[in-house]
């Protein structure tokens, strides 16, 4: 994979570029806008699908032309140019996402009114995702094996960044009140509970009757249909505790070693079951 380097943070080069990561920093934020926050493979376009459908139960269709492709701000979508190009012109209310650390966010979100939510999942599957992801795609340069996945993994060398980095750099801003902090793993358990607290926080809450349509087309077996069909790399499994068919106990230990290394004494933690 060719990569760039920015700020510290490895991004691919194939699809994002330094003057993408500039065009985000001015980028014209709206108060009605709402941010998707993720690091790579931790339930972007499930959260994405779910404010999808609460807004279309609404009425309110989301942008069309993205296609299948992830609606990242970074992003380039190859034949159709810059992402943050294509939404400036995008109706309101637009749903933006985004993959990078909080210091390359457009300098407006944060004293907007406009709502973030972030989504965070476990650091283990979230590798185990990460691997079955490079593996599928042609433009990653898959790792000799997945033991050597895992010390790249653990020495934070990932593209946007090291895990740890990116969600305790969200963490910082877990007080500000345009914020929503969410959890695969709740998603994972209670999904009409996570509905309904997001539709709340943005603004729009929703019939019981509502809460279980968006449920119904959000749930893994719906959305392997829709979603997962697009190119076979958005759905794999959709579980929580993959990470136990591949971890070994030396590796698991490392894992919580860095676990508790760095998340001790912030608030911040994870289910890994
Ligand atoms: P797995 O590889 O563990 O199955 P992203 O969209 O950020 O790339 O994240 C992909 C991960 O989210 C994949 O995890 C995928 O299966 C999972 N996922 C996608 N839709 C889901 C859903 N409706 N329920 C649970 N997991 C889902």
């Amino acid at each position: 994979m060719s990569t760039i380097k920015e700020r510290g943070i490895t991004f691919p080069a194939d699809v994002v570029t330094r003057s993408n990561l500039e065009l985000m920093k001015t980028f014209d934020i709206r108060d009605d806008d709402i941010m998707l926050v993720t690091y790579p493979k931790t339930g972007t376009w499930w959260i994405h699908q779910v404010v999808k459908q609460i807004l279309a139960s609404e009425g309110i269709q989301d942008e069309k032309y993205l296609g299948d492709f992830p609606n990242l701000l970074e992003f380039t979508i190859p034949g159709k140019g810059p992402i943050v190009e294509l939404f400036k012109t995008a109706p309101s209310p637009r749903v933006l996402a985004t993959h990078v650390p909080v210091e390359f966010l457009p300098s407006g979100l944060l004293g907007s009114k406009a709502k973030t939510v972030v989504l965070m999942r476990n650091p283990k599957d979230t590798a185990v995702s990460t691997f079955k992801f490079w593996q599928k795609v042609p433009e990653v340069k898959t790792p000799e094996s997945w033991d050597s996945f895992v010390e790249q993994y653990l020495a934070g060398d990932c593209p946007w960044g090291p895990f740890y980095d990116h969600v305790l750099g969200f963490w910082k801003l877990k007080d500000h009140h345009n914020i929503l902090f969410l959890k695969y793993e709740d998603m994972k358990k209670d999904l009409p509970a996570e509905v309904r607290k997001l539709s709340s926080f943005l603004g729009r809450p929703l019939s019981e009757e509502a809460v279980q349509a968006v449920v119904g087309a959000t749930q893994f077996d719906s959305m392997n249909k829709t979603v997962g069909q697009k190119n076979g790399l958005w759905t794999r499994k959709g579980i929580i505790g993959d990470w136990k068919n591949h971890f070994s106990d030396e590796q698991s230990r490392a894992f919580d070693d860095q676990y508790r290394d760095r998340l001790s004494n912030t608030g911040l933690e994870f289910e890994f079951e």
